[in-house]
């Protein structure tokens, strides 16, 4: 973003007159539009953000023309939003009788899931288990559960990063021995640093066993449940008690749509309804049937998110986001093992989905001050977009692919890419003519198939 432009919009004054819509959009188009972070560029592949896709965006638009209030009431929107959560369940190996919900953001459904299960089971001295690995959602969620840090036991991985269940069943017994309550083992599809999968099948049989609550946060993993080739890495997933899942993420869709789904209807509705006067369920009129969707959560007022996942899957079917989940997983290992037969580069992680840790290994300096230098100046060439994770103590470059605007030759280059800005920072190759990173970025629409 240049200086100019960034202090142009920190120092906008509130308009007390407007200038006008064309104007007002108009600088949507000059000063906002053009740096934005581009999730949509073929050579983005930074932090698990989905790339978006451009009818689902109209979809997005449709539903915010029509402005539906999505609590539930009696009208078709209601019918869409439930419909499509029957697909999402039926997708997840759920049975038809489970209950769902659309929310912001995974980490909202995995507290929303969290809620659920605390507020069935009501244990006493509440203690909870989930690997190492998880994501930062976790240690929130407990903040908003009003439970200590301490309640949340991070269970050690093995060396492929999946949740040891020896070390599992040693801290229940030594929680139960002690007086704590276990009450929930979340496994992870897909964790965050590595798309590690933790045993799910094994986890699920623990939680049956000891009768915990199994939640499952599949954040992006869940969705290569899609392909038929994927799914049974997750096998065990769809026995857990709820699961949220992120279409925001691998399903393509713009921001904001995540979804948690629960196998126990009733024990979803039990955590949060509630039955106010001016909100009473009727049996005509729009009332009729109540407020479904804003029993399932926190939300009262909700927007009609289903309606882009809707019209993108009557559109173009599951079988083509499946296909684009398993490319992704395809160039993902293709690019892990180019990484591998590099002579500068070593992995870091098995890429056992897609993302992949990764990091050069030639200087005999600082390999992570090395590393992080090199991922800024990737990035600042405007080339491609990677992010950074620490894996095992050691600062990994790190790629996370959901792109579905990729092509093998856009992977090619950012190892190519990788390699030419590392050689000009040990200054043993010839320097390169500087990229011009808002060239790249303005121009990269015309790089896009859609
Ligand atoms: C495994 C995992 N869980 C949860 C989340 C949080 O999801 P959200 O960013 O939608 O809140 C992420 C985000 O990347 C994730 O990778």
């Amino acid at each position: 973003m240049p200086p100019a432009c960034r202090a142009s919009l920190a120092t906008e004054r509130l308009p007390r007159t407007g200038i006008g819509p064309e104007a007002a959009l108009a600088d949507v188009f000059s000063r906002v539009a053009p740096y934005a972070m581009q999730c949509g560029h073929p050579r983005f592949w930074a932090w698990v953000q989905g790339c978006g896709f451009p009818l689902a965006a109209l979809g997005d638009l449709v539903a915010a023309c029509l402005n539906a209030h999505l609590a539930g009431f009696d009208h078709a929107p209601a019918v869409v939003e439930q419909t499509t959560l029957g697909w999402l369940g039926q997708l997840m190996g759920f049975p038809p009788d489970a209950s769902g919900v659309f929310c912001s953001s995974g980490s909202m459904a995995n507290l929303l899931g969290l809620v659920v299960a605390r507020h069935h089971l009501k244990p006493a001295r509440p203690v909870l288990y989930a690997s190492a690995e998880i994501h930062g959602w976790a240690p929130k969620a407990l903040n908003v559960l009003g439970l200590p840090s301490a309640a949340l036991r991070l269970i050690p991985v093995k060396d492929d990063f999946t949740l040891d269940t020896q070390a599992l069943r040693a801290a229940i017994r030594t929680d139960r021995d002690n007086g704590q309550t276990p009450f929930c083992i979340i496994g992870t599809a897909g964790t965050v640093n590595t798309g590690a999968i933790d045993p799910l099948d094994e986890l699920a049989a623990i939680a049956a066993e000891q009768q915990l609550w199994f939640h499952v946060d599949g954040a992006f993993g869940a969705l290569a449940r899609l392909h038929p080739d994927l799914a049974p890495l997750l096998s065990g997933m769809e026995k857990a008690g709820s699961l949220a899942f992120d279409l925001h993420k691998w399903g393509s869709m713009p921001f904001a749509c995540a979804t948690l789904l629960v196998r126990d209807s009733a024990a979803h509705h039990a955590a949060f309804a509630s039955n106010p006067t001016y909100m009473a369920s009727e049996t005509r009129g729009p009332l009729a049937g109540g407020v479904p969707f804003a029993s399932r959560g926190i939300d009262l007022s909700r927007g009609f998110d289903s309606l882009k996942v809707w019209i993108a899957l009557r559109a173009f079917g599951v079988d083509h986001f499946a296909s684009i989940i398993r490319r992704n997983v395809e160039d993902s290992r293709r690019f892990a093992a180019a990484v591998q037969a590099h002579p500068d580069f070593e992995l870091l992680a098995p890429a056992p989905l897609n993302i992949v840790c990764f990091r050069y290994t030639r200087p005999d300096t600082d390999l992570d001050a090395f590393n992080r230098e090199l991922l800024l100046r990737l990035q600042e060439s405007g080339i491609a977009l990677i992010s950074s994770t620490v894996i095992g103590g050691r600062f990994a470059l790190r790629l996370a692919n959901v792109n579905h605007r990729s092509s093998p030759a856009d992977f090619s280059l950012l190892l190519e890419t990788l390699a030419r800005l590392a050689g000009q920072q040990t200054g043993d190759w010839p320097p390169h003519p500087a990229v011009d990173a808002r060239a790249r970025l303005h121009s990269f629409q015309s790089d896009c198939p859609d």
